[in-house]
């Protein structure tokens, strides 16, 4: 275990996931680290010093202007005398102050003040979880070079259900040894130096970085009203956290969706086609780039500033244009091209044949086809069954959970990356 013998400042936030904090003590001593612990004020509502202290075996921190504290280790040396610091659960108000800088008691002057990297464990009610707010929060914090861990979906304590359960102490205590793992893509992983982020620097795509588009596009026909797709951006989604789960430095440039953004990636949101493709350039080099996204095909030429009122005589007629071929234009580049690039075909007949036709005429590497036709439940569902279609052969893998498809897709591509298209 890669925190056996290391120290972990464990940072207990006010949320009533701080129970969970108790067994994540347990968990890393049984893994063989310390932990030190910072209780903040709010987060001794829901454990007591005397519960952490006792499991820890060490005195348990939390007035930035206790004498006592402070004279027995001042606030600056108990940031840096671990090896890395973990704030666990990380409040939305917390990340907030993380966020801004904030240092106004031990825990945010702590983080502040640290030289080391940053784990957090979000945990918060679903609605809050998905503020504008705390999105932007996040962004800021993976940008800063801080890692996260979960959420996870569930049923919560509030009685609601989605992302927001704090990720199990188990998975925490992973990310901890992932983070702590010796070797050389970590040193890479500066705390407030370094935009890289993930929790697994480790692994067969450490060092190489990876662009995934995802979800679907957002044409504006009028400012309330658009033309649009009912991809769920599942499918990207979890292509882009599974090759950060090897190593890989990821993008994700998604379009509307009502998914979180994967643990130790940078999304990058947009609307339109348009805008997916400027992203999608801004994001390159990549040595691996996967277009996932249902790129709406056409848009609406002329989009009215103000919202189309319906007591004209005759209905609006709407004239389309072509979005840019995403895929295409990547695929063709001259200079910058990355290595290995691979499509999706939504398709509803003719699946492979139209994917063979895809791959010649976007000139991609390979085709990941699938069959979107009405009772498939693809579109949006969990599961889904696809070819893998290259110039000269077809793979086919029958139909799994989006998460395992995206995980054999990217041990795929992961070995052509290394060994070239014979893999
Ligand atoms: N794609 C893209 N930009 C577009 C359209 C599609 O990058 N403007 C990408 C998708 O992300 C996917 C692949 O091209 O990887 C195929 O998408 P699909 O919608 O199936 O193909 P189309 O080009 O729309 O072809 P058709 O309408 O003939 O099915």
């Amino acid at each position: 275990m890669s925190v056996a013998g290391k120290r972990v400042l464990l940072i207990i936030g006010g949320g009533i996931a701080a129970y969970k904090s108790l067994e994540l003590i347990r968990e890393i001593s049984r893994r063989g680290g310390a932990v030190r612990c910072i209780l903040t004020k709010a987060g001794a509502e829901f454990v007591t010093p005397l519960s952490v202290g006792s499991l820890s075996g060490d005195t348990v921190y939390s007035d930035l202007f206790s004498l006592t504290d402070e004279a027995a280790m001042g606030h600056i040396e108990l940031s840096r005398s671990a090896d890395l610091v973990v704030a666990a659960p990380a409040t939305a108000d917390l990340m907030a102050k993380m966020a801004q800088g904030l240092a106004n008691d031990l825990a945010t002057t702590a983080l502040l003040a640290t030289d080391k990297r940053i784990l957090i464990a979000p945990a918060m009610n679903v609605r809050m979880w998905e503020h504008p707010a705390t999105r932007r929060n996040l962004a800021t914090l993976r940008t800063d070079g801080v890692s996260v861990v979960g959420p996870d979906e569930g049923e919560m304590a509030c009685g609601e259900y989605g992302f927001g359960r704090m990720a199990e102490p188990k998975s925490i205590a992973d990310a901890i040894d992932a983070l702590l793992a010796p070797g050389p893509a970590l040193l890479a992983l500066g705390n407030n130096t370094s935009t890289r982020q993930g929790i697994a620097s480790m692994g067969p795509l450490a060092g190489k970085s990876v662009l995934v588009t995802s979800g679907p596009t957002l044409e504006p026909i009028d400012p309330v009203r658009f033309l649009s797709n009912r991809s769920s951006g599942k499918q990207g989604h979890a292509l882009a956290a599974s090759a950060a789960q090897l190593g890989a430095t990821v993008t994700l440039v998604s379009g509307p969706v009502a998914l979180p953004d994967p643990p130790g990636v940078t999304t990058i949101h947009v609307e339109t086609a348009q805008e997916m493709l400027a992203a999608v350039e801004t994001a390159l080099p990549a040595d691996l780039a996967i277009f996932c996204a249902a790129v709406a095909d056409w848009r609406v030429a002329g989009e009215s500033s103000q919202k189309l009122k319906k007591s004209a005589a005759a209905p609006p007629t709407l004239s389309l244009v072509q979005n840019p071929d995403i895929l295409a234009t990547i695929a063709r580049l001259k200079a910058g091209r990355p290595q290995l690039v691979v499509g999706f075909a939504a398709e509803t007949e003719n699946v492979i044949e139209y994917a063979r036709d895809k791959l010649r005429r976007k000139g991609c590497d390979l085709i990941i086809a699938n069959d979107v036709g009405s009772g498939t439940g693809v579109m949006g569902g969990d599961e889904n069954a696809v070819h893998i279609v290259s110039p000269d052969s077809v793979v086919s893998l029958p139909r799994l959970p989006k998460t395992e498809i995206a995980n054999r897709l990217i041990r795929l591509f992961t070995d052509r990356l290394v060994k070239g298209p014979s893999a």
